[in-house]
């Protein structure tokens, strides 16, 4: 038999010394398991998608980390044309608005990693995903990133996330192009695969 001590058995037996003489020390502790990514939570994935692209990577990652999927809408209609579109979603930028959104997001308490999905608008997210960021409680959670883009890949949106929410965990994010989206189911694994988040299917 291998009598050499764990970390663990060392660490267990330094807390019950810590815990004799107390009422605790007569409750047997639980053996926790070494990783709790999840915490017995949920995982949402939240995503906003103008023309499909960042939907289709939404589904792709849903299909394999499992969880609520919600799309998230802002209020006010974009225009439909694309250079109208990028003009205001520039002049948003540099106003630094806060767009309201339409969608209610249920009850974050229920869920400890966020996924986080959006198109690439000029080097960062969406304003109304700043809105977003801003008007709910992400701290204690895990959000991960993901986007599509034109060549940008994720931009300065990783570091916009960090500064909206300091006490938030915010994992490696993952971009696709756009219009390769469709080809990006191993990239995704291997994303997954690098940032330990087990996979359902
Ligand atoms: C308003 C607007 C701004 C954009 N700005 C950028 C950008 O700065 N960099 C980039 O790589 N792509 C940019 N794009 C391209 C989109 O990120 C890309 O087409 C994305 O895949 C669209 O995702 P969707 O189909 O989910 O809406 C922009 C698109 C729009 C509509």
């Amino acid at each position: 038999m291998n009598n050499r001590k764990t970390a663990a058995d060392q660490t267990r037996r330094h807390v019950l010394k810590g815990l004799a003489g107390s009422a605790l020390a007569l409750t047997a502790l639980p053996i926790l398991p070494v990783t709790t990514y999840g915490a017995g939570k949920k995982t949402l994935i939240l995503f906003f998608s103008r023309s499909g692209n960042t939907r289709k990577l939404a589904t792709m990652i849903h299909a394999r980390v499992g969880g609520d999927l919600l799309e998230v809408q802002p209020a006010k209609d974009y225009p439909q044309d694309y250079d109208t579109l990028t003009k205001e979603a520039k002049k948003e930028q540099q106003e630094q608005a806060r767009p309201a959104l339409a969608t209610k997001l249920p009850n974050l308490d229920a869920y400890s990693t966020i996924f986080l999905g959006y198109p690439n608008w000029w080097g960062t997210m969406p304003m109304f995903f700043f809105t977003l960021l801003e008007t709910h409680d992400f701290s204690g959670k895990t959000i991960v990133p993901f986007c599509t883009h034109g060549g940008s890949r994720l931009g300065r949106s990783e570091e916009d996330i960090k500064r909206l929410c300091p006490k938030t965990t915010v994992l490696k994010g993952f971009s696709a192009f756009g219009k390769h989206v469709d080809e990006a189911s191993t990239e995704v694994d291997a994303w997954l695969h690098g940032l330990h988040i087990p996979t359902v299917r």
